[in-house]
């Protein structure tokens, strides 16, 4: 099966991209991560300024879900800027930076400044939802403030530009048609889940020094899958980076019958370890295989009704 694919003009070898977050740190890393089968890469959120995260323990998981409270760490604009060159030297797949702020008018500097670095797309993360303590709300959770946020990065950038949206709404498709009208080309769907929390029984208290944290891996899937159907349904013109507790070829296949173009693979690296984005590539293939589809593109949206 061709897995080749186009998403707002870009071309990814295979629609596997490496989700923002979880091995997007170093230029390296994500070269490493294309050598091992992804279509292409996502950065970590990029801030303007430094931003230390949360505290040990950052991460709990099991073979159901994983939740992370890594709360944004970055080393700012120039820490990304070095990352991003050296991924473009003999830049191996397509390059999505995804940005991070606290007002719009940041996400709007951190956009201008990430653009003239010139990766193939913006990710604009207005979702992460175990940093609330600190921020607030996410953007994400309204569709004005979602539209404001998109509307100034909107000005600021010409590449073609993804707004990341969070599961934890009750109408995510008016928070995605308002994102479309305020200027994003796509979607990215979905950011984790919660927060959740998990109680260490022995000692009686919550494992995560964060005490919540957001909730990703096999057992949000179907929550990804019902946004990504819904969104696509609605908006069957916009491209969609499905994401969301994908780990092996058949998830893959379900995201995109469920309508997504790209498929982003997050925590299954620690699943099924860094080779997941070529295994899963080769599950996809051996699926066509099997079923006598010879294209990804024929199957994309095809569940939905
Ligand atoms: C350890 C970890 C760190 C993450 N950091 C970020 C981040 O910096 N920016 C962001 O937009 N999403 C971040 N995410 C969210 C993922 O990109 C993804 O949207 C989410 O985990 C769901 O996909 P998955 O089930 O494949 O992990 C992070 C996820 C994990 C597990």
């Amino acid at each position: 099966m061709n897995l080749e694919t186009d998403f707002c003009g870009v071309k990814f070898s295979n629609p596997l991209v490496v989700a923002s977050g979880v091995i997007g740190v170093t230029g390296a890393s994500m070269k490493y991560a294309v050598e091992k089968g992804a279509g292409g890469v996502t950065t970590k959120s990029i801030w303007m300024k430094e931003h230390k995260g949360h505290p040990c323990p950052i991460i709990v998981a099991n073979e159901h879900y994983m939740v992370n409270a890594v709360g944004l760490p970055h080393g700012g604009i120039e820490s990304g800027k070095h990352e991003i060159e050296e991924y473009q030297k003999n830049q191996p797949a397509p390059l999505i930076a995804n940005i991070v702020a606290t007002t719009g008018e940041e996400f709007a500097l951190t956009a201008e400044a990430v653009s003239e670095m010139n990766p193939d797309i913006i990710e604009v993360n207005i979702s992460c939802p175990n940093v609330e303590d600190e921020f607030g709300r996410p953007f994400a959770c309204s569709k004005d403030d979602a539209a404001d946020v998109t509307a100034k990065v909107r000005a600021k950038t010409k590449l073609p530009l993804v707004v990341k949206l969070s599961p934890n709404v009750s109408n995510i498709v008016e928070i995605a048609k308002a994102c479309v009208d305020a200027g994003a080309d796509g979607l990215t769907l979905i950011n984790s889940l919660g927060p959740g929390m998990v109680i260490d029984i022995d000692m009686r208290e919550p494992v995560l020094a964060n005490k919540v944290g957001g909730m990703c891996g096999p057992a949000i899937k179907p929550i990804a899958i019902k946004i990504v159907y819904e969104v696509h349904k609605a908006l069957p013109n916009v491209p969609i980076i499905g994401t969301g507790g994908v780990t092996n070829g058949e998830d893959a296949i379900e995201m995109t019958m469920a309508g997504a173009t790209l498929v982003g693979i997050g925590a299954g690296v620690f699943y099924r370890d860094i080779d997941i984005y070529g295994l899963v590539r080769d599950e996809m293939i051996k699926w066509g295989q099997d079923k006598g589809v010879n294209s990804l593109n024929k199957l994309r949206g095809t569940a939905v009704k």
